[in-house]
């Protein structure tokens, strides 16, 4: 598999891994749109940033809220409940009171389609 980065996000080409799955195509979402998906069993949200497309947990760290129903600016998204923002490309709290992080999942892009490493 070829791997290329631009910015951070990654293309591809050759064979698919198994424990990639597609999970929208790049025109889905808008820059700091954001898109809650079922993935194995996990709840993931898929973002794109003008760095390109992220996928972190879809639950707050602090009162496990989920962040699909939050808003994203500016490539932060604030949980409705208490207020909390992380980073969408890092998954880092940029405001609390939540401390920990957000699990982040790897993304690349495919002949136009954007796969999660779950
Ligand atoms: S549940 Fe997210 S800030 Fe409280």
């Amino acid at each position: 598999m070829h791997t290329e980065t631009i910015g951070r996000t990654s293309f591809f080409s050759g064979l698919l891994p198994q424990k990639l799955i597609k999970a929208a195509h790049i025109d889905d979402l808008e820059i700091n749109e954001m898109k809650s998906l079922k993935i194995k069993g996990r709840s993931v949200l898929l973002c794109r940033s003008e760095r390109g497309y992220f996928a972190l947990q879809d639950k707050c760290t602090f009162g496990k809220f989920q962040l699909s129903e939050g808003v994203m600016i500016n490539s932060i998204i604030q949980c409705l409940m208490h207020g909390c923002q992380y980073s969408v490309e890092t998954g880092n709290v940029k405001k609390g009171p939540a401390k920990k992080p957000l699990r982040i999942y790897k993304t690349l892009i495919k002949e136009g389609y954007i796969y999660i490493k779950i």
